[in-house]
């Protein structure tokens, strides 16, 4: 499959998509919408993927936004059609069953913070910039920041961010819990597929089941998250994985998982 505005490639059960626009900061227009919808779900099917890494290309932006050139014509039925079509590819990608990693390469505002938040983990660049600046558009947050950025890093922290539109620094975002991570430019990539080999290093089984029982965490309440954690614990006892890295500790040896 061809792709106008990504580059998407697999490689080692490590699958990269790289938002291709950076003449124009990486923004996310429909096309590009469309075709990370398209990406995610064959990224889903194909049992040889096992973490995505999301990044932009070039070396200022991840994703600078919904392309503004689009926004300008919206009306009230457009409008709630082009958030829903964002909200759903972006839960798809945080319902992917797989880890996502977003690799955070530079400004990553409005949709692109929204892109990133809709990520597991969340690794950053020193010259990253985060906000939500739709306020200064006349509009507010379409793609789930309102609510994924209130469940990050609190709603009194995330009201500031979106209703005066302040740009985040990597430093900032790293001591409000917002990115897990900062490295220099250059160290970005390495460093995300680093995490991504070692989560690939993991019985596979595991980490699908812990991603679920983590991503459930944010919509359900304390008793009904703590039921599915031990379901899905009991699930990951019936595995050779599990007999594997037990005897693995006690033969003091390395365990060779197989995702069985
Ligand atoms: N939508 C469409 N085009 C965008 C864009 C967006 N969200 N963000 C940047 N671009 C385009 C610019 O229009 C410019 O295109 P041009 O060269 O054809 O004029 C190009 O990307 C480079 O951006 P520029 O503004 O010249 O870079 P800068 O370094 O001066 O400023 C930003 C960088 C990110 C501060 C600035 O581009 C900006 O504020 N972008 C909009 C952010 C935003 O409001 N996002 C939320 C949208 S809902």
């Amino acid at each position: 499959m061809e792709y106008q505005n990504l580059i998407f490639k697999v490689e080692n059960k490590i699958a990269a998509v790289i938002i291709n626009r950076p003449e124009k900061l990486n923004a996310l227009n429909n096309k590009t919408i469309e075709e990370l919808g398209i990406v995610f779900k064959i990224i889903k099917d194909d049992d040889d993927v096992k973490v995505v890494v999301v990044t932009g290309a070039g070396e200022k932006a991840f994703v600078a936004g919904a392309d503004i050139s689009e926004l300008n014509s919206l009306n009230a039925i457009t409008g709630k059609r082009f958030s829903e079509k964002g909200q759903d590819v972006f839960s798809q990608i945080e319902n992917l069953g797989k880890p996502v990693i977003a690799a955070i390469n530079g400004f990553a505002l409005g949709g692109g913070c929204e892109l990133a938040l809709a990520c597991h983990i969340r690794l950053a660049s020193g010259n990253a910039m985060f906000g939500q600046p739709e306020v200064n558009l006349g509009i507010i947050p379409g793609y789930g920041g309102t609510q994924r950025l209130a469940r990050l890093i609190n709603p009194g922290r995330a009201a500031e961010y979106i209703l005066t539109g302040d740009m985040i620094s990597a430093e900032e975002a790293l001591r409000i819990g917002l990115v897990n991570k900062v490295f220099e430019q250059s160290e970005l990539i390495p460093k995300a597929y680093k995490m991504a080999e070692k989560i690939i290093s993991k019985g596979q089984i595991a980490v699908q089941m812990a991603l679920k029982a983590v991503v459930s965490s944010s919509e359900l309440n304390l008793n009904e998250g703590l039921k599915i954690e031990s379901g899905l614990f009991a699930l990951t006892t019936s595995t050779k994985d599990f007999k594997e890295g037990t005897k693995a500790f006690l033969e003091k040896r390395k365990p060779e998982f197989k995702g069985e």
